[in-house]
C-alpha cells in the first residue's frame, strides 16, 4: 500500500469494494467498521463516510481520505434512541421534543458531549452532533457495526455531496475500504442543523425538516446568520463548516433572481456577450424550450422536495458536461426551498445577481 498525499494530510491508496444491499454485504460493511474501516453509506439525505465514532483513529481515517480541514466536526449517526444518552451530557426536554417530533429522519441536534466522544469526532469542540437516520439500510449497517458511526457527507471535501453509489465512487474510489450501494438518496440534500447547546435552540443549516416545523415544538429558534448569507470576516462560525465554499462544480455558477421571463431575456443578452463557449442555465423542468443556451434541470419550480432530490446530480453533471459558467435559476427559499438556496448560494460562492 502506497500514501499519497492530498492537500497537507496523508491517506492510504486501497482498493474500494462495491457492497449491495443484501444482509451478506450488510454485515461485511459492520465487520469493516468493526475493524477500523471506513465504508461509505447510504442514507436518507446524502451518502455518509462513516467510521467507528468511538475510535478516534478510525475517524481519523475520514479526514484523510476526504481531505476535509481538521476543524470541522462530524455527525454521529445511531440507531435507536437509547444510544443518545452516552454520547451527551444531558438531554435538555426541547431536544427530547424534537426527537420525538422529527427522529428518525433528516435531523441533526447539537449538544454538548460526552468524555466517549473522541477529539476526532468533536474536532475540538465540546458539544457533539447526533442523527437518528430513518433509512433502514443506514440502521442495518449501524446494527452491523455495533457501534454509533461517525459520517460526513462523502463527497472530497468542497465537492457537491454524493446521492448516489455512482457519485460516491467518482470521488471515493482508492480511499476507502468500500461503498455499500442502497440506491439513490430520498431527500438529496443533509440533514438539517440545529444546535440546542445555545440558550435559544438556533438552526446552524436547513434541510428537509424546515424552521417552521422547529417552531412548531421548540417556540423560539434562531436562525444563524450563515443560514441565507456569507459570514462578514473575522466572524467565527457556529457550524464549522458553513464557512468553506461547498457544493461546488467546477464552473463559475450565477444564481439569477427573477421571473422565467426576465431571464430568458437576460440569457440572451449574456449568450451574445459572453466569450466561453460552455454557458449553462441550471433551470426548472420544462423551461429548457425557452431558453436560449445548454440547460440542465434541477426540478419543478414550486416543488422544493424535487429540486433537492435532483439538485447535487445536477451540479455534478454540469461538470461531466464540461460546463465553464453556469446561470441557475433562483429556488424559493419556503420550507425547504431554504435547504435548497443555502447549497446552491455556497455552489455560486455567492454570486447572486437580481433583475
Ligand atoms: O445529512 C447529513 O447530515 C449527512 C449524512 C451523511 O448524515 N452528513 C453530513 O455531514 O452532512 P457533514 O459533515 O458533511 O456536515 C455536518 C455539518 C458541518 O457543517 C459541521 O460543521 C456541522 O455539521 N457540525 C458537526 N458537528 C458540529 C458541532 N459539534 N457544532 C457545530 N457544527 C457541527
Ligand atoms: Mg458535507
Amino acid at each position: 500500500m502506497n500514501i499519497l498525499l492530498y492537500g497537507a494530510i496523508k491517506y492510504k491508496q486501497m482498493e474500494t469494494l462495491l457492497l449491495q444491499n443484501t444482509e451478506r454485504d450488510i454485515a461485511r460493511a459492520g465487520e469493516i467498521l468493526r475493524g477500523g474501516g471506513l465504508v461509505a453509506i447510504p442514507t436518507e439525505t446524502v451518502y455518509g463516510l462513516a467510521a467507528n465514532a468511538l475510535d478516534g483513529s478510525a475517524v481519523a481515517k475520514i479526514f484523510a481520505a476526504k481531505g476535509r480541514p481538521q476543524d470541522n466536526p462530524l455527525i454521529v449517526h445511531i440507531s435507536e434512541m437509547n444510544q443518545w444518552n452516552s454520547l451527551v451530557r444531558e438531554i435538555p426536554p426541547k431536544a427530547m421534543k424534537l426527537a420525538r417530533a422529527y427522529w428518525p429522519g433528516p435531523l441533526t441536534m447539537i449538544l454538548p458531549k460526552s468524555d466517549i466522544i473522541p477529539d476526532e469526532v468533536s474536532a475540538g469542540l465540546d458539544t457533539v452532533a447526533v442523527r437518528f437516520p430513518s433509512m433502514r439500510t443506514t440502521r442495518k449497517i449501524i446494527d452491523a457495526a455495533g457501534v454509533p458511526l461517525a459520517a460526513p457527507s462523502a463527497n472530497l471535501s468542497g465537492s457537491p455531496s454524493p446521492t448516489c453509489a455512482r457519485h460516491t465512487m467518482d470521488d471515493m474510489r482508492g480511499r476507502i475500504d468500500a461503498v455499500l450501494d442502497g440506491g439513490e438518496c430520498n431527500f438529496g440534500v443533509e440533514s438539517t442543523v440545529v444546535t440546542l447547546a445555545t440558550e435559544i435552540p438556533r438552526l446552524l443549516r436547513p434541510g428537509a425538516v424546515t424552521p417552521e416545523e422547529l417552531r412548531e415544538v421548540l417556540g423560539e429558534l434562531e436562525i444563524d446568520d450563515a443560514v441565507l448569507g456569507r459570514l462578514k470576516d473575522g466572524v467565527k462560525a457556529a457550524s464549522p463548516g458553513m464557512k468553506y465554499k461547498h457544493y461546488s462544480p467546477k464552473a463559475e455558477i450565477t444564481i439569477v433572481k427573477g421571473t422565467l421571463d426576465e431571464f430568458v431575456t437576460y440569457m440572451e443578452i449574456v449568450s451574445k456577450a459572453e466569450e466561453s463557449e460552455k454557458i449553462y442555465a441550471l433551470c426548472f423542468d420544462g423551461e429548457e424550450e425557452q431558453i436560449p443556451l445548454e440547460c440542465v434541470t434541477y426540478g419543478r419550480e414550486n416543488d422544493a422536495l424535487t429540486q433537492s432530490h435532483r439538485l447535487f446530480t445536477a451540479l455534478r453533471e454540469l461538470d461531466e458536461r464540461g460546463a465553464e459558467k453556469v446561470y441557475a435559476r433562483c429556488p424559493s427559499t419556503n420550507g425547504v426551498g431554504m435547504a435548497v438556496y443555502n447549497r446552491l448560494l455556497r455552489a455560486a460562492g455567492f454570486s447572486v445577481v437580481a433583475l
